[in-house]
């Protein structure tokens, strides 16, 4: 037996497991020390009570025979993939039903979507990039090109028409800087990956967070995207979901490549090797889309968003430069006195006992930056600025 020996080209863990395990070795070792943990985008408000009830009906109906259900439909039930369609049709997207497809979040769609690309694609990711884009490539064993998101392009890199690359990959508003594309950035993109017959794989994971009307909430807002481009979204950051997993992708019915249907191949990709998420998860999920829930998922995007506005207002009395924290539940800041983002996340663990992600596990360009989330509680936040600014 052979492996696959890409996976030996991967750095030995996951950006969020090495943090995870250096916490817990610490917190092992000084037992008595208080962490507030503001690292990995993880939230903390609980789910809202419009999706609590309807998650308790939905027990209720699996458990009578009338109104039980079993295997459901791979690619989601009618009353989920409804809701999402009435979501995007607000914004002045329509979509079609089998464009919708369930999945218990974006980061197994982000990866598994790569089971319809040949491994001999040139992938472009940014840099810094969410890791789960280049370490899903590198099992694959694609070629990845890296753009450069620094200061200078307010971490918005746009095409470079020298560099032809057959997979892009698009965050906004990003993880991990917190930057969100304006039209005109997309709309290049767009123009690039259909000049070029690429794809582009958005990511709109944190969609919700954007309050600026002027700002793109979905790649379906521009001109020509629906032959270029599939989204990933997710109701982990949107409504609390990070601990009972839904997610949505959209593979729009006229993307086709090399003579094939992606929606078509997704399809087939799904209905073989998924059997969708759980009839209670969707019944839940469906209720994040309701009047009710969409203001009960507000008031909690409002909470997270009144952290960030703190955290900003701290690092701007302390002089330290960042971006992000508006339409965007992260912070992206430069470690202070031009330290490395490592040397700066064991000095703010050991000397603060606060936990942030160090940029340079988003990629090189990461190095020399941090990223905070805005997903504490209030009075978590508020300690760890306090410690940070004592510090
Ligand atoms: C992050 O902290 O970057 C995210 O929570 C990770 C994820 O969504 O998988």
């Amino acid at each position: 037996m052979k492996i696959n020996r890409n996976y030996l080209n991967l750095k030995d863990s996951y950006l969020f497991s090495t943090i995870n395990q250096k916490v817990t070795a610490y917190t092992t070792s000084h037992p008595e020390k208080k962490i507030i943990r503001l690292g990995i985008g993880d939230v903390t408000r609980p789910l809202c009570p419009a999706v609590v009830d309807a998650m308790k009906a939905a027990c209720d109906d699996q458990g009578r025979a009338d109104t039980f259900h079993g295997y459901g439909p791979e690619q989601g039930y009618d009353f989920l993939k409804d809701a999402i369609r009435g979501y995007y049709d607000k914004r002045g997207t329509s979509l079609e039903p089998q464009e919708i497809f369930i999945s218990d979040g974006a980061k197994s769609d982000v990866g598994n979507i790569l089971d319809l690309f040949s491994p001999d694609n040139t992938v472009l990711v940014p840099d810094p990039v969410y890791p789960v884009y280049v370490d899903t490539n590198f099992m694959d064993g694609r070629k990845i090109l890296y753009m450069n998101a620094r200061k200078e392009n307010h971490f918005l890199p746009l095409p470079d028409e020298n560099v032809k690359a057959d997979i892009i990959y698009l965050c906004s508003p990003n993880n991990p800087t917190g930057a969100v594309y304006d039209h005109q950035g997309l709309k290049a993109w767009v123009d690039y990956a259909l000049k070029n017959q690429a794809v582009i794989l958005f990511d709109a994971a944190y969609e919700a967070f954007v309050s600026d009307p002027a700002l793109p909430r979905s790649i379906y807002e521009i001109e020509g995207a629906k032959n270029c481009a599939i989204e990933f979204c997710s109701l982990s950051k949107t409504a609390g979901f990070t601990g009972t997993r839904c997610g949505y992708t959209i593979v729009p019915t006229q993307l086709q490549f090399d003579g094939a249907s992606l929606n078509k191949l997704w399809l087939r990709r799904q209905t073989t090797k998924f059997n969708g998420v759980s009839y209670i998860v969707q019944k839940g999920a469906a209720a994040v889309f309701t009047p009710e829930g969409l203001m009960q998922i507000k008031e909690n995007i409002s909470y997270y968003m009144e952290n960030a506005r703190m955290i900003a207002e701290a690092l701007t009395q302390m002089d330290i430069y960042f971006t992000g924290g508006k339409n965007s539940p992260y912070i992206w800041l430069q470690c202070p006195e031009g330290m490395a983002s490592w040397d700066y996340f064991d000095l703010l663990l050991e000397k603060a006992g606060v936990v942030g992600t160090p940029g340079a596990g988003f990629g090189q360009n990461g190095e020399g930056f941090f990223r905070l989330t805005a997903f504490g509680t209030h009075e978590a936040t508020k300690e760890a600025l306090e410690r940070i600014k004592s510090l």
